[in-house]
């Protein structure tokens, strides 16, 4: 059975998000950074490799969206008087979420779409795959394309009710979307904790996207408006 659960969270290797009040995210555990590109193959995506990023065991990663040398923070948030005030509801995504039925698989979705496309796979979308779940192709397709969705805006249950989530190292992707012709959010995988400017700890998830761009609605995290604003980060390889 293709079930993984995920891990357990890894507040005890030390690996954490703090966001400041109106300013970056300070990224301490020495989680592993790197620039990824979302490209297309055939009717889905894959992930190439983008520039090396330097590592260190503490780094600050804007969140304004105006650094001269993102993905890092150079201040210019204050600046600028960057408001960063966080949107986003702290209920738990299963008491978020919506539940899409299908026959052999459901899917979950909390409609925090980063508008990464991985839900997208050469048969059809999740939902369009979960739907027609009978079949069995399409029902590991639905999965893979829940399971990759980086966002974690949807996650496949099995009828048994098991959660299907992939193993995941902790690390930080920056990621660039050249076919959009912008750059995309900070995928942040793996369960790392995040914690709020007031000192919460958002759930711990798998798979997250964090916004980067200073305009998401429902910040922290990313709800695509960098493809609306054209976000370009002037460092990554897009254009
Ligand atoms: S958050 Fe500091 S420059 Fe963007």
């Amino acid at each position: 059975m293709e079930v993984i659960a995920a891990k357990a969270s890894n507040e005890k290797q030390g690996y954490k998000i703090k966001i400041t009040e109106n300013g970056p995210y300070i990224v301490s555990g020495n989680v592993p950074l790197s620039e990824k590109i979302i490209v297309p193959k055939g009717k889905s995506y894959e992930f190439k490799e983008g520039r090396e990023l330097p590592q260190s065991e503490e780094y600050v990663l804007c969140r304004c969206g105006k650094s001269q040398n993102a993905p890092f923070c150079d201040g210019t948030h204050s600046k600028i008087g960057f408001v960063g005030t966080e949107t986003a509801s702290k209920k738990k995504y299963e008491d978020r979420a919506e539940l899409r039925g299908g026959p052999a698989v459901d899917l979950l979705d909390d409609h925090r779409c980063a508008s990464a496309r991985f839900c997208h796979r050469e048969t059809g979308d999740a939902w369009e795959l979960t739907r027609a779940s009978d079949n069995e192709a399409n029902r590991k397709e639905a999965m893979q394309a829940a399971k990759e969705c980086p966002s974690g805006r949807i996650t496949a249950i099995i009828k048994t009710g098991e959660i299907i989530e992939p193993e995941l190292e902790p690390s930080i992707e920056i990621v660039q979307d050249p076919e959009k012709g912008v750059s995309a959010g900070i995928f942040v995988k793996g369960n790392i904790p995040i914690e709020s400017a007031d000192a919460q700890i958002y759930q711990i998830r798998n798979r997250v996207a964090l916004s980067r761009c200073g305009q998401s609605e429902n910040k922290p995290f990313c709800d695509a408006r960098h493809t609306s604003i054209e976000y370009f980060d002037r460092k990554g390889n897009i254009k």
